[in-house]
């Protein structure tokens, strides 16, 4: 008898929609996992993907909500609005697709953070639309307090979501450049105090008795998130916004998940639970590679207010021409190629691929020392290398990178700066101290291809350059690089 009655459990909708949301789940962790490597990076987003897709058609057709009447009746509903669903998706998709096409590579993290904004925004509404229904009912139940774990749900979702909505959208015009950085001792004072006052409103309202049709407390409890969100990013400096913004993926992570727990809903919750576990684990790692804490990085002054070594004016600079480049390099046994923000900037990957071709051609072993936190998010410099059809065995991590540096004939840094700057070694006033750098001086040639002698994004000077070993090969890096190949194929 249990067994038919199992059988015909399995057999009905509601288990088609669970199965259905297993497999989305399954599909997002495999997803996930090909997401590690750049050669199944792109499928990996596929599968994921594919199972999102999955778990909306599926939802859509078959979710059921039982009513229940006053004269105790009951009635099953299916999905109603489905004609604004479907165009909600349309508009949706077109907005992601597009700009996914059209957004540049350097703008990448400020598209993270619009997107990553959106799923912080969509568990807070979710938060919103569900608590008068809670206070509805549990004040028509007699209840005199909302201390139930819906409404635990209901109040993270609102507060974690709002915090990174508002956070991102602030880091968003941050990245763009449309606002600067706003530090001041005072703010730290405003953050603590509004992050205890959240934690006490939260408290607050689930001890209150429910009142039906009374909104206001959760409406104010959003408005001091999103204003907690803004106050909380607002101090933070530039440079660590790529450490931040993966700080507030995991927090929509969370925000998403406890939609999950509120709806019962094992894709959403999976979902939200691998986007905020793994976006606490990047934020974990790329503190560790800077060699800063997370409390460092929030109420840090990293990037833009720098002490670090003042340029003194007796420092020389040399400059290699073309042609002593082309032939240094082309009879060099081992090279390292040290790529940065600025490569990206130049978008020179494909040109920089192609010396790494011409080179190898000649006999020259060519490799690429990546640094993890070089450029503006992380696996930045994987991806644009990846682009250029680089093979990936040919990237090297920044440890093993230098261990090779002391029989490596020339280093060619490119568009990099703070990643090899050696006041993260010898001088402890530096904000970059103690971040672990590409030793570039270990190698006996040095050439750095940059515009000018600007600073990076931690605006430090670079004593790098001004080494006996170093040669500045100043330009542009797509304009310099295809000189430099031009050059070596005459010779
Ligand atoms: P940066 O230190 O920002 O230096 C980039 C250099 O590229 C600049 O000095 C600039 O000098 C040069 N440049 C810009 N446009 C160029 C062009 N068209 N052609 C040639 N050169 C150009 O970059 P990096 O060494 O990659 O370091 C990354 C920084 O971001 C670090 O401070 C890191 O801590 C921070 N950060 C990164 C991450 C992630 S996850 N990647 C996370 C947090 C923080 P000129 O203007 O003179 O050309």
């Amino acid at each position: 008898m249990e067994t038919i009655h199992k059988i015909i459990e399995f057999s009905n909708e509601i288990s088609i929609l669970e199965i259905s949301y297993i497999v989305a789940s399954v599909l997002f962790i495999l997803g996930l996992k090909k997401l590690s490597h750049p050669l199944t990076a792109r499928s990996g987003n596929l599968w994921a993907a594919a199972g999102m897709a999955a778990a909306i058609l599926f939802t859509i057709l078959f979710h059921k909500t039982t009513i229940t009447h006053a004269d105790g009746t009951t009635v099953v509903k299916g999905i109603s609005n489905i004609p604004w669903i479907l165009a909600a998706l349309a508009i949706g998709s077109f907005i992601g697709w597009y700009a996914s096409v059209k957004v540049k590579m350097t703008a990448m993290p400020q598209m993270v953070s619009i997107f990553n904004g959106m799923g912080g925004a969509c568990a807070a509404l979710i938060s919103m639309m569900e608590f008068p229904g809670l206070q509805n009912e549990l004040a028509a139940a007699g209840d005199t307090h909302m201390l139930t774990g819906e409404s635990i749900a209901i109040l993270l979702g609102l507060m974690i979501g709002s915090v990174s909505f508002a956070g991102s959208m602030v880091a968003f015009l941050k990245l763009d450049g449309r606002i600067g950085d706003f530090k001041h001792p005072v703010l730290r004072i405003v953050n603590l105090t509004f992050l205890i006052l959240l934690l006490v409103a939260l408290v607050v309202i689930m001890v209150m008795q429910p009142v039906a049709g009374n909104n206001w407390p959760i409406y104010l409890f959003a408005a001091a998130a999103l204003i907690y969100g803004v106050t909380f990013v607002m101090p933070i400096g530039g440079a660590d916004m790529p450490v931040v913004i993966s700080l507030l993926n995991s927090f929509t992570g969370v925000a998403a998940a406890m939609g999950g727990f509120l709806y019962g809903n094992t894709a959403m919750l999976t979902g939200g639970i691998l986007v905020g576990s793994s976006g606490t684990i990047l934020t974990i790692l790329m503190c560790n590679a800077m060699n800063r804490s997370l409390l460092n990085v929030i109420i840090g002054a990293f990037g833009g207010t720098a002490t670090g070594l003042e340029d003194s004016g007796d420092k020389t600079v040399k400059e290699i021409s073309l042609s002593d480049a082309a032939v240094l390099l082309s009879y060099s046994q081992k090279v390292y190629i040290v790529p940065g923000y600025g490569l990206a900037v130049a978008q020179a990957q494909h040109l920089c691929h192609e010396l790494d071709n011409l080179l190898t051609s000649k006999g020259v072993e060519v490799k690429y020392a990546i640094h993890p936190v070089a450029g503006r998010m992380p696996g930045h410099m994987n991806v644009l290398l990846a682009e250029a059809d680089v093979p990936y065995e040919k990237l090297v991590e920044m440890e093993d990178a230098n261990n090779e540096m002391g029989n490596t004939d020339v280093v060619i840094v490119i568009g990099a700066n703070d990643v090899v700057n050696p006041a993260a070694e010898d001088d402890p006033s530096s904000p970059i101290y103690g971040m672990p750098i590409i030793k570039a001086l270990d190698a006996r040639n040095i050439i750095v291809m940059k515009r000018s002698m600007a600073a990076g994004y931690a605006a430090i000077p670079n004593n790098l350059f001004y080494h006996q070993k170093n040669r500045m090969l100043f330009g542009d890096a797509k304009a310099t690089l295809q000189k430099l190949v031009a050059e070596i194929k005459s010779l």
